[in-house]
C-alpha cells in the first residue's frame, strides 16, 4: 500500500466520520464488484474507496476529498462539516450538520484577525440581539462556538442561491421578480428596525433565495461587528463599496436605518438592472460617486421599468437621509403593487434570457459596467471571491491538522482584466432622475457650433461686400 492510499484510510479512521466496519464493508463491496475481483484488499485506490463511501452515504464528496487529501479534522465543536459553500467578506462558509440534533446549518468561520477579546464580545453581543429576531426573512442565528483559536458563527442553512448570484446567472431580473426578492427583503428588515437592529451590510449577497421563492436577509449586525474602530483597516472600505449609503462613507459611526433603506435601493437597481449603482473604479472612486452622483437611468438597462417604479428607487437611493424613505415598511407597501405574483421568482427560465442588456454607449461598456469587475481586485467590489478564491484554508481558519494544497478543491480564478476607467463616460451621462434632460455637454457644444457659424458667416460677408 502507498503512503498515499495509507493516508486516506488513517485520515478516515481519524476523521471518525468512518468506522472500521463501514471501511471493511466499502473494501468487500469494491473487490466484489467485476473491476475489483483480482485486487487485494491494499491495492484498491484511495479514489475507489472514497467513492464507495460516499456511494454507501457514509461520507459526502467534500469530506471525501478532505480526507484523501490527509485533513481528519472536519469537525467544529458539535458541528461536523459536510461541504464548502464559499468565501466572503466575513470568511468562509460551510455547510454543517450538529452531531445530536442532526439538524442542517451554515456555518460562518470567523476571520483570525478579528479574534481578540475584545471583538469577541461585540460579536457574541450581535449574536445575541440577532437569536432574538423571528422572522421567515430573515436568516435564523442559531450558535456561536470556538473551537480552538477558531471561532463561528451557526446560521439557518438556505437552500437555493443568492440575489448576486441569481442576476449573475440568469441577468437582470424583471420587474416582478425583483420587487418580489426586494419586497420579502424589506418586510424582514422592517422586523429588525422594529427592534432597533441596523443591518449595515445590505447587499444582493446578503439577500438568500430559497427554491420556493422565500427571500431571506442575511449577516444581520455582522459588518457592525467587522467595523470595530480599532481595527488597523479601519477607514479603508472592507468588501463591497457598491451599496454603501453615503452616510456610512461620511459618518460611518452614526448611521440609523435609513442606511439600510439606501442599500436596498442599490439592490433593488441592481436586480433590475443587472448593474451596480456605480460601476468600475476603486472602493474610493464609488465611495465618491454615491456622494456626488447619480447613477444610469434603470431604463437603459431594462425597458420595463415604470415611472413609479424608478421614483421608488430614485426615493430610496436620496442621498440625503432626510429626504429618503425612512421606513422599510414603507418600501415593501410601494413595491406590493409589483410583487403580487408570489410564484414570480422561480422557475426562471435559464437558457432564453440573455445574460447582459446590451451596454448603452460603446462597446467595452458591458465589461465596464459588470459589477463583477473592478480595476482594484477582489476586496473592493461586488466580488464575493467564492468563484475564485484560492484561499487557504488552514490559514484563514485553523480546520485542517495538516498542511494541504486546497487549490483543487475551488475552482480556478477566472477574472478578467480589469475594466477601463468608466468616470469620464458617466460624467457626461444622462441621471437617473434626468433621463431626457439637455445637458452641459449639449449646450457647450451647441455654443460652439453657433460660435463657428457666426464667424463662418461674418467671414463670407465680408468677403462679399469687400
Ligand atoms: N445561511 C446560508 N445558507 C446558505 N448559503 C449561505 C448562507 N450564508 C451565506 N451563504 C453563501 O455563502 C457564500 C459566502 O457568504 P458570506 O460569507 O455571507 O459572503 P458575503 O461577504 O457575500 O456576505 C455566498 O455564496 C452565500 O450565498
Ligand atoms: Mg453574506
Amino acid at each position: 500500500m502507498s503512503p498515499q492510499q495509507s493516508k486516506f484510510r488513517e485520515s478516515a479512521l481519524a476523521s471518525k466520520l468512518v468506522t472500521e466496519d463501514q471501511l471493511q464493508s466499502a473494501i468487500s463491496l469494491v473487490m466484489d464488484s467485476p473491476k475489483g475481483r483480482q485486487a487485494h484488499p491494499n491495492e484498491i485506490s484511495d479514489k475507489r474507496l472514497a467513492s464507495k463511501l460516499v456511494e454507501m452515504k457514509i461520507i459526502s464528496a467534500y469530506q471525501a476529498d478532505q480526507l484523501r487529501s490527509g485533513r481528519s479534522k472536519l469537525t467544529l465543536g458539535p458541528y461536523v462539516i459536510t461541504d464548502w459553500i464559499g468565501q466572503g467578506g466575513m470568511g468562509q462558509v460551510f455547510k454543517a450538520v450538529h452531531q445530536m440534533l442532526g439538524r442542517e446549518c451554515a456555518v460562518k468561520v470567523l476571520p483570525l484577525h478579528k479574534t481578540t477579546p475584545d471583538a469577541i464580545e461585540n460579536f457574541r453581543r450581535e449574536i445575541r440581539a440577532q437569536a432574538k429576531l423571528d422572522h421567515p426573512n430573515l436568516v435564523r442565528a442559531y450558535d456561536a462556538g470556538e473551537d480552538g483559536n477558531v471561532h463561528y458563527l451557526v446560521v439557518e442553512y438556505v437552500e437555493g442561491t443568492d440575489l448576486r448570484r441569481l442576476v449573475r446567472t440568469n441577468g437582470r431580473l424583471s420587474v416582478q421578480q425583483a420587487a418580489n426578492i426586494v419586497k420579502q427583503a424589506a418586510d424582514g428588515l422592517a422586523h429588525a428596525h422594529e427592534r432597533s437592529l441596523i443591518h449595515r451590510d445590505i447587499k444582493p449577497g446578503n439577500i438568500l433565495v430559497n427554491p420556493n421563492g422565500i427571500a431571506k436577509l442575511s449577516d444581520l449586525g455582522l459588518a457592525f461587528y467587522l467595523n470595530d474602530p480599532k481595527d488597523p483597516r479601519v477607514g479603508k472600505i472592507v468588501g463591497t463599496a457598491d451599496y454603501l449609503s453615503p452616510e456610512q462613507i461620511k459618518t460611518p459611526l452614526q448611521i440609523t436605518s435609513a442606511s439600510d433603506i439606501y442599500s436596498l435601493g442599490c439592490t433593488l437597481y441592481y436586480a433590475v438592472t443587472g448593474k451596480v449603482p456605480f460601476p468600475g473604479g476603486t472602493p474610493k472612486t464609488k465611495a465618491l460617486r454615491h456622494l456626488e452622483e447619480t447613477p444610469w437611468h434603470p431604463r437603459r438597462f431594462n425597458e420595463e421599468v415604470s415611472d413609479d417604479f424608478v421614483d421608488l428607487i430614485g426615493d430610496m437611493m436620496e442621498k440625503d437621509p432626510k429626504q429618503r424613505i425612512r421606513q422599510a415598511e414603507e418600501v415593501a407597501e410601494r413595491l406590493a403593487p409589483w410583487a403580487e405574483d408570489s410564484t414570480a421568482v422561480y422557475p426562471v427560465d435559464f437558457d432564453s434570457r440573455q445574460r447582459w442588456t446590451p451596454g448603452p454607449v460603446h462597446e467595452t461598456d458591458e465589461q465596464a459596467t459588470d459589477p463583477n469587475l473592478d480595476a482594484s481586485g477582489v476586496s473592493s467590489s461586488d466580488d464575493d471571491g467564492s468563484r475564485g478564491s484560492q484561499a487557504n484554508m488552514q490559514a484563514t481558519n485553523g480546520l485542517s491538522d495538516q498542511s494541504t494544497d486546497h487549490s483543487s478543491i475551488y475552482k480556478s480564478s477566472n477574472k478578467p482584466p480589469p475594466p477601463l476607467s468608466t468616470i469620464e463616460q458617466y460624467s457626461s451621462a444622462k441621471r437617473l432622475n434626468d433621463d431626457y434632460q439637455f445637458g452641459m455637454t449639449e449646450l457647450v457644444i451647441t455654443g460652439l457650433v453657433c460660435l463657428i457659424v457666426g464667424i463662418v458667416a461674418g467671414v463670407l460677408l465680408a468677403f462679399l461686400s469687400s
